[in-house]
């Protein structure tokens, strides 16, 4: 530990631990005294889950359209949810009060949430849990979940129940009486409403939202019925409530996050109550303030004997906001990989009650300078990094929305294999940044954050909740999340929104600031605008422009011109631009459709006649330069950036990896085909072409990619076949069987500025190799073979040995592979899977936006020759697993795991 503490002006002290050069290794809670009250317990396992397809206790958070033709209306519980939002309104006089209780109030106690209620026979289940994810999909039209959500049954309403346990303190009564109690849940999807013991306690409408409950007068009840041993139980009740056609891409539904039961002390930190900001370039000062320094019961802040300082006298039930600053000597700046180095520090705040320490909180946070350069793009303590990022949903594929750190992180390490530096989590607040992203630049984004459930698709679905909730969903949104160096909180824009701004996209950037100080640009307020243009009023409003990729086809121009960059540029001169949401391309992964197209990009839709895709199979062909009609191709998006360089900071590409919902072209599937990965976590081409973009000059990462597949059946033999490759090399050459089809140069400003082709190649069996060159001098070589009939199957796990907590999980790879061991890149086998030993198949899949088989199921087609296995080892699992995969006519495969 680095001493750096110097003066301190408030009651309040500072330990600042410098960590080691890994962003990852750093964990807060080795930090806590055991003098601190504060402790966080994770509530993950023992609950009770039913669903209900339709309401079955006619309650609603607020009045629906789809309300309209009940004969009884349903018991509103707004007034008693809205107090929830109090700690997130700036003015007071706006707070909400609950209904006096002598009124109609508190509404009827539903069964469900009664602590007496017997929930035997319902679901057991573990957080993180999405009850949609196991399907199974709706198919077809007419359903009540079509292809934008996923197809998947999350609608309807979600019951939770659980006992909770009080942690039995030393000296019980007297402890308990000077603690304060919540529950805490990162995410619930959506309208969710709590209870404890039966006491309607509050909720959050928004899904995507983090939130708390103040529950300390049921726990010290409970504690009082203990008999004074310090012992008590409380029966938490949540519910849920998905309405249909909620949301524009799935919403996964349920307690999906995790749910924590906090103590703290009597006079404690706010809920994220900390900001902390760094001044003079970054470098040398740290400021803290402290928002929110709650009283229970009249308690007073004394003066801290080694600080010098000021007391804070606190009333009972106020806060108050306390500031101090301390100077770091040469600081470990955090930086983006690869070239820097995520350094983070923590900031412990103690708050002393009569000298003794009542509560103890830690905030991560990192030292970095931004600038935010018109000219020349973003600087991070004082290097140009080009922005490589892309979009990512929230779902994690076949696990649903239900939130796992190794998935996450699994996808976050594939994207960086590519030169990923940045994510756009989009269009809502992720689970992510609350475990600390890997990434190195992360930009959160939300979605109309004042919108339940996500943006809606239907505008008569909205309620009437959003501007009630419009401010504290932004303001927890960002004080949630605010201290991770890598973010920077974004709106996003309607399509309405971006001709006019509405008072809400005023207030946004007020409600971004570190209440009650004024605004700073750090971080920095914008906005993805999809329809904007630099002379409407919109733009002018954020810090950063961001121009997104998508706007309106015309029938003469639909994919092919570039964006407005130059004009935005113009307008804004004094704003830093970059692009928000590019491409917008479309594939699915080792699907090569005939005739291929000569220009750099053409849309497909289910309409539009194209060859890029096919409307019987639902698949788009993986040449990669096909794009939806709003969109264009990677090749043309990279002309467009590079025109604009070097004032273009950079780019978010759409989509990371594909998602469950949004299929566009083919709304008959269940998942998107705009991914650089698939939804199992396979590269398709375009992986390559962004690699050999992102990475370009780096020799570790030399690379050429060729494509299609050379293992056409003799229908091909003898038809044109062209052979693109991507490379990060400036010259390539053909070889087909041996004979040279040519050495190709990179052309700016054509159809081969991004990537070799040969267009006029015929097919025979064999082999194609390519072999690139870079600067005259041979820089990587590639061999594709035809392959023959599949004869076999092979199992590979991303980590054979992993972690038996119930959470951690090995992806393991299955392949159909020929007599030689070469990958059937055509193969379809149905596959079905065993495991043995303490651990669960917890998900199958294979990339294929069309498959409609469910993700639990344990048989299942390979995609392409591909499939994928997600294992899990059961908590406190120690031991083998054996995984075996059988396919009729193929010889078995078998992996041996093993979880500790
Ligand atoms: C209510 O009933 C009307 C008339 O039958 C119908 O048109 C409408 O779709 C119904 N609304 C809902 C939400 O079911
Ligand atoms: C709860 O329900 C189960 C299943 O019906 C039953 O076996 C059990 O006795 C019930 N418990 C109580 C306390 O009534
Ligand atoms: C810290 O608090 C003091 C007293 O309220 C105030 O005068 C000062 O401006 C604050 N400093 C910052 C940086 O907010
Ligand atoms: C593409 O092919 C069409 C039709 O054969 C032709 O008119 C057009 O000029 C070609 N475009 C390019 C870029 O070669």
């Amino acid at each position: 530990m680095t001493s750096l503490c110097r003066a301190l002006q408030s009651a309040l002290a500072l330990l600042l631990v410098a960590t080691p050069a890994s962003a990852f290794t750093l964990n807060p809670a080795d930090h806590q005294p055991a003098s601190s009250p504060r402790s966080r317990t994770r509530l993950d396992t023992d609950w009770r889950f039913h669903r209900f397809p339709s309401n079955p206790d006619n309650i609603a958070y607020d009045l629906r359209p789809d309300h309209a033709n009940l004969t009884t209306p349903p018991q509103i519980l707004k007034p008693w949810i809205l107090p929830s939002a109090n700690a997130f309104i700036a003015d007071p006089s706006n707070h909400h009060t609950p209904p006096p209780s002598s009124s109609s109030s508190p509404p009827p106690l539903p069964t469900y949430a009664s602590p007496s209620f017997n929930d035997t026979l319902w679901d057991p289940v573990t957080l993180p849990h999405d009850w949609a994810i196991a399907g199974p999909f709706y198919v077809g039209d007419g359903v009540p979940v079509g292809g934008g959500m996923g197809r998947l049954p999350s609608q309807g309403v979600g019951w939770y129940r659980r006992t909770v346990s009080i942690p039995s303190p030393k000296s019980p009564s007297a402890a308990v009486a000077r603690s304060r109690y919540f529950l805490e849940f990162d995410g619930a999807m959506a309208y969710a409403v709590v209870w404890v013991d039966g006491t309607l306690v509050g909720g959050w409408p928004y899904g995507y939202n983090s939130f708390r409950v103040d529950v300390t007068a049921q726990v010290r009840a409970a504690v009082l019925r203990g008999k004074g041993e310090g012992r008590g139980e409380v029966v938490v009740a949540v519910r849920v409530d998905n309405p249909v056609q909620s949301s524009r891409w799935y919403p996964g539904g349920g307690l999906y996050r995790d749910v924590w039961l906090v103590t703290a002390g009597e006079v404690a930190v706010g809920q994220w109550g900390t900001v902390v900001t760094t001044r003079e370039g970054g470098v040398a000062r740290v400021e803290t303030d402290v928002h929110e320094v709650e009283a229970g019961t009249g308690a007073v802040g004394r003066k801290v004997a080694e600080f010098e300082g000021r007391s804070v006298a606190l009333g009972k039930g106020e806060r108050k906001t306390v500031n101090g600053s301390v100077e770091i000597k040469n600081p470990r700046l955090w930086g983006p990989w690869p070239s820097q180095t995520p350094n983070l520090y923590v900031a412990v705040s103690r708050v002393y009650v009569d000298g003794k320490v009542v509560d103890e909180y830690s905030t991560e946070f990192g030292i970095r300078s931004l600038v935010f350069d018109s000219d020349r793009g973003l600087f991070v303590n004082g290097e140009r990094v080009r922005i490589q990022g892309v979009n990512q949903h929230h779902d994690l594929g076949a696990l649903g929305a239900a939130f796992n750190y190794r998935a996450a992180e699994r996808q976050l390490q594939l994207l960086r294999e590519l030169g990923c530096n940045a994510i756009r989590m989009s269009h809502n607040p992720p689970a992510l940044s609350s475990s600390r992203s890997p990434t190195a630049w992360a930009s959160s984004s939300s979605t109309r954050s004042s919108t339940p459930g996500s943006a809606r698709r239907t505008p008569t679905t909205s309620t009437s909740s959003s501007p009630d909730w419009s401010e504290p969903d932004l303001r927890a949104f960002i004080r949630r999340d605010r201290n991770h160096p890598p973010s920077s909180p974004g709106a996003s824009a309607t399509r309405s929104a971006s001709s006019t701004p509405t008072p809400r996209a005023r207030s946004s950037p007020a409600a971004c600031a570190p209440s009650p100080s004024p605004r700073t640009p750090d971080p920095p307020v914008t906005a993805s605008m999809n329809y904007a243009k630099p002379t409407m009023p919109f733009p002018a409003e954020f810090d950063l422009a961001r121009a997104s990729a998508t706007r309106p086809p015309t029938p003469t121009s639909p994919a092919s011109r570039p964006r407005p960059l130059p004009a935005f540029h113009t307008a804004f001169p004094h704003k830093m631009i970059f692009s928000s949401e590019t491409a917008a391309a479309l594939s699915s992964r080792g699907t090569y459709l005939f005739p291929l197209t000569n220009e750099t990009a053409r849309p497909v839709s289910d309409t539009l006649p194209s060859g890029g895709g096919d409307p019987t199979l639902a698949y788009v062909s993986a040449y990669e330069l096909y794009t939806a009609p709003f969109g264009s191709s990677a090749d043309k998006v990279f002309a467009s950036q590079d025109a604009a360089a070097p004032y273009v900071a950079g780019e978010f590409v759409w989509s990371g990896w594909d998602y469950l919902g949004e299929p566009t072209p083919y709304y008959s599937a269940r998942s998107s085909y705009f991914g650089i990965v698939d939804l199992a976590g396979f590269k398709k081409d375009r992986a390559y072409l962004y690699q050999a973009r992102w990475r370009e000059d780096d020799a570790r990462f030399a690379m050429v990619h060729v494509l299609p597949h050379w293992s056409w059946g003799a229908a091909r033999e003898g038809e044109v076949t062209p052979v693109h490759a991507f490379a990060s090399a400036d010259e390539a050459e053909l070889w087909v069987n041996g004979a040279s089809q040519g050495r190709l140069r990179k052309e700016e400003g054509g159809v081969t500025s991004y990537r070799f082709r040969w267009d006029e190649v015929v097919y025979r069996p064999g082999e194609i190799r390519v072999v690139a060159y870079k600067g005259g001098k041979e820089w990587a070589s590639e061999t594709v073979k035809t392959a023959g009939a599949a004869a076999g199957l092979r199992l590979t796990a991303d980590r054979e040995t992993f972690k038996g907590d119930g959470r951690d999980l090995s992806f393991v790879t299955v392949e159909v592979v020929d007599g030689d061991g070469n990958v059937v890149p055509t193969a379809g086998n149905a596959v079905a899977f065993e495991l043995e030993g303490p651990g669960q198949i917890a998900a199958t899949d294979n990339g294929d936006p069309t498959d409609m088989t469910s993700f639990v199921s344990k048989e299942r087609k390979v995609f392409n020759g591909l499939g994928l296995v997600i294992v899990r080892g059961n908590s406190g699992a120690k031991g083998k697993l054996k995984l075996k995969a059988t396919g009729a006519g193929l010889k078995a495969a078998q992996i041996t795991l093993r979880v500790q």
